[in-house]
């Protein structure tokens, strides 16, 4: 056996074994204090599971609601603020309540009668921030704390006029996972914690806040706006925006918030929102979150998309005009199901987010466009997945990786997604489709509004799922699944007619039997063109690069993921002449998945790191913070 595995494996026959449990299904401590709701499992006492990202003495006391109220200054680039934690005892010697805090000027800190509470800062941590810690007195169940955000915050973005569509007004936005809500807000930043919420947000006159929460599209541009969220979340989803938005409704419970230019065609691209809504309900569950709405953000959004909830946040680079990059739409709010309502404990769990929600992404995607678009998808994702696991070490290859205090943002790859999605796919081929979903379904109605960790949900899967069909599937399959590096062998792998086609094709053409322009090419959807240019042979003469481009016009394509097919393709075969495009797209672009595989070919090709160096250095400043810090990373 696998040596990485013996250890994990030894533990976790014991857990199972002895039913002695690390942390129990009840444990988050949001729950502690609620009755546990019924269920066949045994109970045992609660116990916070340690989160290695968070400085909060969340196992103690816990936040569970916020009194919000921001002052967005653009000039300042500051937000001035002022939050008021309501506070609930799990420890009933607790004497302070210690917050997640990063580049915060905190000003002055309150108890419930308004007189000052005395508080400290530790040490900076470069990848944790600061904990903020306040004594508390015996009777002290609410803390206010006034404070201000530096303008270098990590989980907010300003953007100059010329960064939006419309070009004339500013604009703001948050983007907190994974760690960076304590930079906007002092709170405790760890998945394991839920609150509900009010806020006020100041904003110049001519801009409208919007939040994720309930938000009122009729609002008056007045320069405040007022919102309530209703459900629990975790602080990773405590999300807003500023900019010159307007609204369109899609369906009944489904709309686009985006900037006046963008939003028919957003509303025309995304108007399957609703068929997706009833799709993942039919099989998952009622969506329990009221409204669904997108928020379209200006291109240096640094993620596809974010599952801010009643409200994802959405990059503008999957507005192809075709509806060909939906399945980004599907993954947001499957996410409404997997990772809002039933939520990693802490970054290590990461897969349990992710990998759920590429799986039902799938199915959703099947759903709705039916089953040949849903492979093509899972053979694209399949191949990134392999790419990834090239060029990982073997420790971030396991789909619960141990990142220790390693900033969760630096180990980004597609083993939680795509090893996740394969891992619930086996389950799925094992149990069969009709048993996997009324299992999942379970899974979620039992597990809802609270956080947990894999052995929480090993333990639940062998309750519900593998105790009932002793041999079907074994726990030293699910923990090769877990902990070991690389794909089992059992993977069920994806597999598209479609694109057996296209390598016929390819071949075809690769070995000169047929020109460019004899390829069924018009007849290719999006997905058969993204598979027949990842797969182009290492060497390939500059002249057939031409050719195609010469036949198709691929260095001008409109679509954002055929380009950034194409011009990966570019570096590969050092074509020249869609270098100038290659400029264009690294500089307009600031979504990570897009730009940072351009970056990184180019610094390890014997030719490009000048290049990728002198365009980082006009592009760098329209980047993300969090883009930044990444990109930093690779081409300085
Ligand atoms: N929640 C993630 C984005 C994220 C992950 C932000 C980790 C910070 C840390 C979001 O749901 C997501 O997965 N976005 C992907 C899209 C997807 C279809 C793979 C993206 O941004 O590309
Ligand atoms: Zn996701």
């Amino acid at each position: 056996m696998n040596r990485n595995l013996i250890v994990p494996l030894w533990i976790f026959l014991l857990i199972v074994l002895t039913g002695c449990q690390p942390e129990s299904p009840e444990a988050s401590p949001n729950e502690m204090a609620k009755p546990a709701p019924s269920t066949s499992q045994q109970e045992s006492p609660a116990k916070a599971v340690a989160d290695p990202h968070s400085f909060s003495n969340a196992n103690q006391i816990a936040v569970r609601h916020l009194d919000l109220e921001l002052d967005v200054d653009f000039q300042a680039r500051a937000i001035d603020g002022v939050v008021r934690l309501s506070l609930e005892r799990l420890a009933p010697d607790v004497d302070r309540l210690v917050l997640d805090t990063r580049q915060l000027d905190i000003r002055e800190v309150a108890g419930d009668d308004g007189q000052p509470l005395a508080w400290e800062l530790g040490p900076k941590d470069p990848e944790l921030g600061q904990a903020l810690e306040i004594p508390l007195r015996p009777e002290t169940d609410e803390v206010t704390i006034r404070y201000r955000t530096a303008p270098g915050a990590t989980g907010l973005q300003w953007l100059e006029p010329v960064q939006t569509a419309g070009k004339a007004h500013p604009f703001l936005f948050t983007q907190a996972q994974a760690i960076h809500a304590r930079s906007f807000v002092p709170l405790q930043d760890t998945p394991q914690v839920r609150f509900t919420y009010d806020a006020l947000i100041r904003t110049p006159t001519e801009l409208r806040a919007v939040m994720s929460a309930a938000n009122d599209p009729e609002a008056e541009l007045d320069g405040a706006f007022e919102f309530s969220m209703p459900q629990a979340i975790p602080s990773y989803l405590l999300a807003f925006a500023v900019g010159n938005l307007d609204f369109q409704a899609m369906s009944d419970r489904t709309g686009v918030y985006a900037e006046p230019t963008l939003l028919r065609p957003a509303a025309e691209e995304f108007a399957d929102t609703e068929a997706m809504m009833q799709a993942t309900e039919a099989r998952y569950g009622p969506y329990l979150w009221g409204r669904y709405d997108l928020l379209i953000l200006p291109p240096s959004f640094p993620y596809g998309g974010m599952e801010n909830p009643r409200l994802s946040f959405i990059t503008p680079t999957v507005i192809a005009g075709d509806r060909s990059l939906v399945s980004l739409i599907a993954h947001e709010l499957a996410h409404s199901w997997s990772g809002n309502l039933v939520t990693n404990a802490n970054w290590n769990h990461l897969w349990l987010n992710e990998g759920f929600t590429t799986y039902l992404e799938a199915r959703i995607m099947e759903l709705v466009y039916g089953p040949e678009r849903r492979r093509m998808e899972d053979v694209l994702g399949y191949q990134a997945l392999l790419e990834d696991l090239e060029r990982l070490p073997p420790a971030d290859q396991r789909l619960v990786p141990d990142y220790g205090e390693r900033n969760p943002d630096d180990a980004f790859s597609w083993v939680p997604y795509e090893k996740g999605r394969l891992f619930l796919v086996f389950l799925e081929d094992r149990f069969g489709r009709e048993r996997f979903d009324d299992f999942l379904r379970g899974y979620f109605e039992h597990f809802k509004f609270r956080s947990l960790t894999t052995d929480t949900f090993v333990q639940y899967l062998n309750q519900h799922l593998l105790a009932s069909d002793p041999g079907r599937v074994t726990l030293e399959e699910v923990e090769t699944w877990l902990y070991a590096p690389g794909l089992p062998d059992n993977a069920v792998l994806p597999e598209s007619d479609a694109f057996a086609r296209v390598d016929d094709w390819r071949s075809r053409w690769v070995d000169g039997e047929i020109d460019a322009s004899q390829l069924p090419a018009e007849t290719w959807t999006v997905h058969e063109w993204l598979y027949f240019l990842n797969n182009l042979p290492d060497a390939l003469a500059n002249d057939r690069m031409a050719e195609l481009d010469a036949a198709y016009g691929l260095t001008r394509t409109r679509n954002n993921e055929i380009a950034h097919s194409w011009l990966r393709q570019a570096i590969a075969h050092r074509y020249e002449p869609a270098l100038e495009r290659l400029r264009d797209y690294l500089a307009s672009i600031g979504r990570l998945k897009l730009i940072r595989p351009l970056y990184s070919d180019l610094m390890q090709s014997d030719w490009g790191a000048e290049l990728a160096r002198t365009v980082y250095a006009d592009a760098r400043a329209g980047y993300h913070p969090q883009a930044q810090a990444t990109l930093d990373a690779i081409v300085q």
